[in-house]
C-alpha cells in the first residue's frame, strides 16, 4: 500500500515537473518569442490538471509554480519598497529639431565633433502604461514595485505576480542568472483588454477609466490580486536597474538577454546609425501608432553603448543619453454640436456627441461616444459645450470630459428617448443601458451585417460599410444570412453603381471562401447580447457543438467559468427566439459551415511548423494560431523534427534550414490548402 503510494507521488512528480515546464514554454512562445504554440484551452487544461496535482499533494507545489499567480488579497497601505538604483524619468522632444539639439547635447557629451562619426541609438516604442521594477534574485522574482518618486515605490509583488508575462522565475535561456537583477519596464493594459474592463465596470455600475494608463495604475493597486488577475495586465521589459554578476555592453545586449530570460521586450526596436535615422524611425512608429496592441505616446531614443551612457552620466531627474521623442496628442478640445442617439446591433441606445470637426493624431473626428445616459449624467455634458475628445488605437473616440468655464448657459441638457429614434419601437432599461426591442430595427440589422462581416467574425474584408449600405438601400440584404446567398443575386449586384464583374467575382470568391469559420467566430458573429470574441471563446470549450450550446438551459450555462448570470440569461434568451435560429438555420443552408474544436484539434495533431517571412493574407499570430487550434505546434527554429517550414515573403535563414535537412517546405497557398483556410 505505502510502495503503491510512494509511487504515485513519484508519477506525480514527475508529471507536475513536465506540466510546468510545458507552461513556462508556452508563456514564452506566447509572449516572448510571438509565436503561440498552444491554445488557450490547452493551456487551462494543463493548469487545471497541475492544480489537481498540487492540490493532492500540497508538497510538491512550488513557489514559482504557475498555479500560484494569484495569492490572498494584502492588506493595505503597500509596503514601500526602496530601489536599489533610482529610476529616472525622461526628457521630452517634440519635434526633429528638438532631436537634434538632443544629438548636438549627446556629441559634446562625448567629445564628438560635427564631423565625427554618427552615435547609434536604440529607438523603441514609449508605451504609455505605468513603469515598474521586478527585482529577481537567484533568478526567482523576489519584489515587483511602482516607480514612486524615482527613489521608493509601492510594493506590488502579489499584483506584479498575476501577470502572465512576468516569469515567476527567469529562463535558463538567458544564461546564469545574475545575483540581483532590477528589470524595469512598462506594465500595460492591451487596448482590447482595456474595453472590456471598462464595459465591464459599466455592468456594475462602476465608473469607466479615461484611458489604458489609469485603468492600468488602478489594476496594479488592487488590494485583491485576483481583482489586478481578471484585467489582463501584461509588462514589457525596456530596461535593467542594478545587476550584480552579469555585464552588458549595449542595450541591444540588455534587450537580447531579457528576452533569453523569458521576459518579453518591445519587438520594434530600430538600431540606427545617427540621428537621422532615429528621426525616420519615429515617423515610421508613429504611421503604425494604430496597428499596436497598446497605447504608444511616443519613442524612446536611446544611446546604445552602456559605456558612452557611463560617460554621458544624468541630470538630477533625466538621464543625458534618453529621450523621449513624443507623437501628436490623441485629446483635442472641440465644441458639441448635438447630442444623438445611435442604435447598435444588439439593440443598445448610444447617446453621442456630434462635434464639430477636429484633427486628433492625424485623422479627423466628427463624432465621439458618450457610451450611456448614466455617463452623459456623470460628466454632464450638453449639447453646445466645449469638450475634450480623445482617441486611442482603433478605438471609437469618446468624449473625456467638459472644458471647465466655456459654458454659457445656452447649452441643452441631454435625455435618453422614450421610443427609439430610429424605428419608433419600444425600448426597456436593463441596467446600465437603453434596448431597442424591435429586432428589425433597421439599424440593428445594419450593425449585424457589419460586425458579421468584421474580423472577429466571418472576416469579409471586401464588405466594408459603403457597401453594405447601398446593398442594404438596395435590397440585396436584409438580414445576416443574405450575406451568404449573395451569389444567386450576382446579376442584380453588377447593376449596382460603381460595381463591375470584377469586384463583385472577388467579393462572392471572398464570402465562399470565408463560409467555414471555427465555432467561437461563429458564436461572435451571431450578435448575441454581451458576447464577443472572449466570451464566444468560453463557449465554445464548453459546448462541443451548436446544438449542445443550444439545448444548454440557463444553469448549464452559468457552470461555465467567466459567464455570470447575465449573460447566462443572454444566451438561453437569443436561442429561444425563434428567429434567431431561423437565421443560422438559413445561414447554415447557404452553405456556412461551423467547424468544431473536437474536429479542429486532431487534424495537425503531433505536426510542427515553423513560420518564416510574411505571409499576405495573415499576421504571424493568425497563423501560429490557425497551426494551435488545429492540434498542431509552431517551433522557433528548424531541425530535422520539423514538419512543415511555411515561407512567406522574405524569408529568413530557417528557409535554408528547410533545403538543407530536407524539410517539406509549404508557400502561403499551400499552407492555407493544408488548414483548409
Ligand atoms: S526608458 C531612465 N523606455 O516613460 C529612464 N521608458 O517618461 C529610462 N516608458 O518612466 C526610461 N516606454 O515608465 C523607457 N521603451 C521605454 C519606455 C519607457 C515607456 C516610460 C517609463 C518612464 C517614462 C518616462
Amino acid at each position: 500500500m505505502a510502495g503503491s503510494k510512494k509511487k504515485g507521488k513519484m508519477a506525480a512528480r514527475k508529471r507536475a515537473a513536465e506540466l510546468r515546464e510545458a507552461l513556462l514554454e508556452a508563456n514564452r512562445s506566447y509572449y516572448v518569442l510571438d509565436q503561440p504554440t498552444m491554445s488557450d484551452a490547452a493551456y487551462d487544461r494543463l493548469l487545471r490538471e497541475l492544480a489537481g496535482i498540487e492540490e493532492a499533494y500540497p508538497d510538491l507545489a512550488t513557489g514559482d509554480s504557475p498555479t500560484r499567480r494569484v495569492g490572498a488579497p494584502v492588506e493595505g497601505p503597500f509596503r514601500s519598497h526602496r530601489h536599489h538604483e533610482p529610476m529616472l524619468s525622461l526628457d521630452n522632444a517634440f519635434n526633429a529639431d528638438e532631436m537634434r539639439e538632443f544629438d548636438g547635447r549627446v556629441r559634446r557629451g562625448l567629445e564628438r565633433g560635427e564631423e565625427g562619426e554618427p552615435v547609434r541609438y536604440t529607438v523603441e516604442p514609449k508605451y504609455d502604461g505605468v513603469s515598474a521594477s521586478l527585482v529577481y534574485e537567484k533568478g526567482r522574482l523576489a519584489v515587483g514595485a511602482t516607480r514612486g518618486d524615482g527613489g521608493t515605490g509601492e510594493d506590488v509583488t502579489a499584483q506584479i505576480r498575476t501577470i502572465r508575462s512576468v516569469p515567476l522565475a527567469l529562463h535558463p535561456g538567458g544564461g546564469r542568472a545574475p545575483a540581483r537583477l532590477e528589470i524595469r519596464g512598462e506594465v500595460l493594459l492591451p487596448l482590447e483588454r482595456f474595453a472590456a474592463v471598462n464595459a465591464d465596470q459599466e455592468e456594475k455600475g462602476l465608473p469607466r477609466f479615461a484611458n489604458p494608463r489609469n485603468a492600468t495604475a488602478g489594476s496594479l493597486r488592487q488590494l485583491d490580486p485576483a481583482i489586478t488577475a481578471s484585467r489582463g495586465l501584461e509588462f514589457i521589459g525596456w530596461g535593467v536597474g542594478a545587476v550584480e554578476g552579469r555585464r552588458f555592453a549595449s542595450h541591444s545586449d540588455i534587450l537580447e538577454a531579457l528576452k533569453g530570460w523569458g521576459v518579453p521586450v518591445s519587438r520594434d526596436v530600430a538600431v540606427c546609425a545617427g540621428i537621422d535615422e532615429a528621426i525616420a524611425a519615429h515617423q515610421e512608429m508613429e504611421a503604425r501608432r494604430d496597428r499596436f496592441p497598446y497605447e504608444l505616446d511616443g519613442v524612446v531614443v536611446k544611446v546604445d553603448s552602456l559605456e558612452e551612457r557611463d560617460r554621458l552620466g544624468a541630470t538630477s531627474r533625466h538621464p543625458r543619453w534618453a529621450i523621449a521623442f513624443k507623437f501628436a496628442p490623441r485629446q483635442e478640445t472641440t465644441r458639441v454640436r448635438e447630442i444623438v442617439v445611435q442604435v447598435g446591433r444588439t439593440g443598445i441606445l448610444t447617446p453621442v456627441a456630434l462635434l464639430e470637426p477636429v484633427t486628433i493624431g492625424g485623422v479627423t473626428v466628427s463624432r465621439a461616444t458618450l457610451h450611456t445616459a448614466g455617463e452623459v449624467e456623470a460628466k454632464d455634458v450638453r449639447a453646445g459645450d466645449t469638450v475634450f475628445v480623445q482617441r486611442a488605437g482603433d478605438v471609437i473616440p469618446e468624449v473625456v470630459s467638459v472644458v471647465p468655464g466655456k459654458r454659457t448657459g445656452k447649452e441643452r441638457p441631454f435625455t435618453m428617448p422614450s421610443r427609439c429614434p430610429r424605428c419608433g419601437g419600444e425600448v426597456e432599461e436593463v441596467g446600465a443601458y437603453t434596448y431597442c426591442l424591435n429586432s428589425s430595427c433597421p439599424d440593428q440589422v445594419r450593425g449585424r451585417i457589419l460586425h458579421l462581416t468584421s474580423r472577429q467574425a466571418f472576416d469579409i474584408t471586401g464588405l466594408g460599410t459603403k457597401k453594405v449600405d447601398q446593398l442594404l438601400a438596395a435590397g440585396l440584404l436584409a438580414e445576416i444570412p443574405d450575406v451568404f446567398t449573395l451569389a444567386e443575386r450576382r446579376d442584380d449586384l453588377v447593376k449596382l453603381e460603381r460595381w463591375e464583374e470584377k469586384s463583385v467575382a472577388n467579393l462572392l470568391e471572398e464570402i465562399q471562401r470565408a463560409r467555414r469559420v471555427p465555432f467561437d467566430r461563429f458564436l461572435a458573429a451571431l450578435s448575441i447580447p454581451g458576447i464577443g470574441a472572449t466570451v464566444a471563446r468560453l463557449l465554445a470549450d464548453a459546448f462541443p457543438t451548436l446544438e449542445d450550446l443550444r439545448g444548454a438551459g440557463e444553469e448549464a450555462l452559468l457552470e461555465v467559468d467567466g459567464i455570470g448570470p447575465e449573460l447566462a440569461r443572454s444566451v438561453a434568451h437569443f436561442f429561444a427566439e425563434e428567429h434567431n435560429w431561423a437565421n443560422i438555420e438559413k445561414m447554415l443552408a447557404a452553405g456556412v459551415e461551423i467547424i468544431y474544436t473536437e474536429k479542429l484539434s486532431d487534424e495537425l495533431a503531433g505536426k510542427t511548423f515553423v513560420l518564416t517571412g510574411s505571409l499576405e493574407s495573415l499576421t504571424r499570430e493568425q497563423a501560429g494560431k490557425a497551426v494551435t487550434d488545429r492540434g498542431g505546434k509552431v517551433a522557433s527554429s528548424v531541425s530535422k523534427k520539423t514538419d512543415y517550414v511555411v515561407i512567406g515573403a522574405n524569408p529568413g535563414s530557417k528557409a535554408d534550414k528547410a533545403a538543407k535537412l530536407g524539410v517539406e517546405t509549404l508557400d502561403e497557398k499551400a499552407f492555407r490548402k493544408l488548414l483548409g483556410l
